[in-house]
């Protein structure tokens, strides 16, 4: 089902392209004059960070669409993302720099397979993590991210059977730390599915001081070497905090602009991947926005999220149901190993 509506035409792209276009300028503009407010995940580009009002991880931003007073939503981040930020506030307008901005874990959870595995599970809850389509967060129990899934999970009973997807990384990680038995769907990120355990331990093994914070979509071998792991608010979190000059930094590069911002004392490397370069640690979709997009977004309201009111409905359920059961804004929820 198609939840986001694409603009009419491309006149005002002839703007966006003229040399002397200054979008931080037009950005600022439309800010004003439509009452909107820029939400970006760390995972953008470092001018679309230092542009937003807020910068933050999947759960803070939820909570932050959800509270705002702004008439329109600027959506620097993902397309899932941006479905949550209207499924918590339909009232308000709601665009995103770049309609095919996707996710893996969302493409490999299609509905109607999803529907399947639900219905041959029938005593299981669903637990699903927020990196998937809304049709697929109607189907679903409770929805998770990385930084409440372990908080959420630990108020279920224990005997309670669960289905977890789409990211069987972070599945299995879940299941190891509460102890609790797991059907698992098989997905994975493409970003950080394809750091090597192998060229982790070299680097370690040159930067002996250095301490390893990884994201819980990591192979499980990797996440082995962490000395912490969380989501990517966790991430910044322990960087800025921790007694360490040196850090391997094991989800996706971009992040690395806020933890030199806070702490330039400090140094960060990117995790490598197996050819032991960093390019790995890209990821294409969030990397689709950019300033020119995110100007024309807002200039011409498009591309805007819209989606049928009872699929709204029924996928608003399950993330009351996460909002509810998260621990309260600011705490740190999942432990340092
Ligand atoms: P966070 O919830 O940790 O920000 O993660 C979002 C994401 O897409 C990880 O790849
Ligand atoms: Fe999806 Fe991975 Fe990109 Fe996060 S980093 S948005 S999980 S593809």
């Amino acid at each position: 089902m198609k939840t986001v509506i694409l603009p009419d035409g491309d006149a005002l792209k002839e703007k966006a392209l003229d040399p002397k276009f200054d979008p931080w300028a037009e950005i600022e503009r439309l800010r004003r004059e439509k009452n909107a407010i820029i939400l970006a995940h760390y995972y953008q580009d470092a001018e679309i960070q230092d542009m937003a009002d807020f910068v933050g991880d999947s759960l803070d931003l939820s909570r932050k669409a959800a509270a705002t007073d702004a008439d329109m939503i600027v959506f620097c981040g993902v397309r899932f993302m941006a479905e949550v930020a209207k499924i918590l506030s339909p009232d308000k307008t709601v665009v995103l720099p770049d309609a095919d901005a996707g996710c893996s874990l969302e493409d490999v959870c299609q509905p109607d397979d999803f529907a399947r595995f639900r219905a041959e599970h029938p005593d299981h809850i669903a637990i699903t993590y927020i990196n998937c389509s809304a049709e697929v967060k109607a189907l679903s129990d409770i929805i998770v991210t990385s930084s409440n899934a372990e908080h959420i999970i630990n108020q279920l009973p224990q005997d309670q059977p669960i289905l977890f997807a789409p990211d069987r990384h972070l599945g299995s990680y879940l299941a190891s730390k509460t102890g609790r038995t797991m059907t698992l769907w098989d997905g994975t990120c493409i970003v950080h599915d394809r750091f090597s355990t192998r060229e982790l331990i070299k680097l370690k093994a040159a930067h002996p001081g250095a301490l390893v914070a990884a994201h819980p979509e990591c192979p499980e071998g990797l996440l082995g070497h962490a000395d912490y792991i969380g989501s990517t608010k966790g991430i910044l979190d322990f960087v800025l905090s921790a007694p360490a000059n040196e850090f391997i930094v094991a989800t996706e590069r971009h992040i690395i602009h806020q933890m030199e911002k806070a702490a330039p004392e400090k140094t960060f490397l990117a995790a490598p991947g197996a050819d032991g370069n960093c390019n790995c640690a890209d990821c294409p979709y969030m990397e689709m926005n950019t300033l020119e997009k995110t100007y024309l977004a807002m200039a011409n309201e498009a591309p805007r999220v819209e989606m049928p009111e009872d699929l709204r409905l029924r996928a608003l359920k399950p993330l009351e149901k996460m909002l509810d059961m998260s621990p309260p804004a600011g705490a740190i929820t999942q432990a340092a190993e």
